[in-house]
C-alpha cells in the first residue's frame, strides 16, 4: 500500500461519518507501532511529526525520512503529517520530502495576522498537492498559556476557513494538550455547530484527555481527524517501565523498548476502532 495522501484519507472517513486516527511519532519504534496497529485493526492512520519532535532529533530530514519508509511499507493506508508547524521553512522542507500534509500553526498570532501567514503557507503547499491543516482558537495546555476552557466561535471558523483556503481546521472544544488523565469535558453541541458552520473537516487536538466513548461521540458529532500523541507515551513509558523494573540488569535497548512498541501496537489497534463506533448518546 502506497504512501496516501492524507486528503484521501480524511476524505474517506467523513463521508463515512467516521474518524480518522493520527497520532504522533518520536521515536522509529512509535511509526513502527502505530502501523503495526493500524494494520491489525485494517484502518488507515495518519503518522505525524511535530515542530517539537523536530526539534529533538536537531533536523527533519533523518526522522522524516525514516517515517516516510515505515508509511511506504505498509499494509493499509498511511499518511505522514508535520503537526504544529510555526515555521514557513519547515513546512517547506516536509513538502520537499514528499510528506502527505502539514499543520500550520499560527494561532498564536492576532486573527489577520493568523489569516495572512495560513493563506501564503496554503498557496505554497496547494501547489504541491499537499493538504494543510490550521488552528483557530488555540488548544489549551501548551506551556499553561491557555486554560482547556479555549473554544473557536463557529462564526469566525468558517470566515478563517474562506480566506486561507485551509483543508481542515484544529477547533478548541475543550481539549488540553498533554493530560495524562482522560476526563477532558467536551463541548459536544459546540462540535455539532462547528461541523454545520464550517466546510471542511475538523481536527481535535489533545485527544488523549478525552475517553473512548467520548471520543466515539466526538467523531459522531462532526469531529474527524483525532490527534493522539501522550496517552501512547504514557503506554509505551509504561512498558518500558515495567521492563526495567522487571529486569534491572537489562543493557540491550531492544529488550525494554520492544515491549514499550508492543504495548503501543496494541493500544493503537484497541483506538481505531474506538474512533469508527457509533453511540446514541454520553
Ligand atoms: O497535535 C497533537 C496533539 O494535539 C496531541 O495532543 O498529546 O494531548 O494527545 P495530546
Ligand atoms: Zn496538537
Amino acid at each position: 500500500m502506497p504512501l496516501t495522501p492524507t486528503g484521501d484519507i480524511v476524505r474517506t472517513a467523513v463521508s463515512a461519518n467516521q474518524g480518522v486516527g493520527a497520532f504522533n511519532v518520536i521515536q522509529l519504534e512509535h511509526a513502527e507501532a502505530i502501523v503495526t496497529g493500524a494494520e491489525a485493526a485494517g484502518c488507515p492512520v495518519v503518522l505525524q511529526l511535530s515542530e517539537n519532535a523536530v526539534r529533538y532529533h536537531g533536523g527533519l530530514a533523518p526522522v522524516g525520512a525514516a517515517v516516510l519508509a515505515v508509511a511506504r511499507a505498509a499494509a493499509v493506508p498511511v499518511a505522514v503529517h508535520l503537526d504544529h508547524a510555526t515555521m514557513p521553512e519547515l513546512v517547506e522542507e516536509a513538502v520537499g520530502l514528499g510528506f502527505t500534509s502539514v499543520m500550520f500553526d499560527a494561532s498564536v498570532l492576532e486573527y489577520e495576522e493568523n489569516v495572512r501567514a495560513t493563506a501564503e503557507v496554503v498557496a505554497r503547499c496547494h501547489a504541491a498537492d499537499v493538504w494543510v491543516e490550521a488552528e483557530l482558537g488555540e488548544v489549551g495546555g501548551k506551556d499553561g498559556v491557555h486554560a482547556p476552557g479555549a473554544r473557536t466561535e463557529p462564526g469566525e471558523a468558517a470566515a478563517f476557513v474562506a480566506a486561507t483556503g485551509v483543508d481542515a481546521l484544529a477547533v478548541a472544544v475543550g481539549t488540553s494538550h498533554a493530560m495524562t488523565t482522560r476526563d477532558a469535558e467536551l463541548d459536544f453541541d459546540l462540535i455539532a455547530e462547528l461541523r454545520a458552520a464550517v466546510p471542511v473537516p475538523l481536527v481535535l487536538h489533545g485527544s488523549s484527555g478525552v475517553a473512548d466513548e467520548h471520543l466515539t461521540l466526538a467523531v459522531e458529532r462532526g469531529m474527524t481527524k483525532i490527534n493522539i500523541a501522550t496517552h501512547l507515551n504514557q503506554v509505551f513509558t509504561d512498558a518500558v517501565r515495567r521492563s526495567l523494573a522487571e529486569n534491572g540488569d537489562l543493557v540491550d535497548t531492544r529488550r525494554y523498548l520492544g515491549p514499550g512498541r508492543a504495548a503501543t501496537a496494541a493500544e493503537v489497534a484497541r483506538l481505531l476502532p474506538v474512533l469508527n463506533a457509533s453511540v446514541l448518546a454520553v
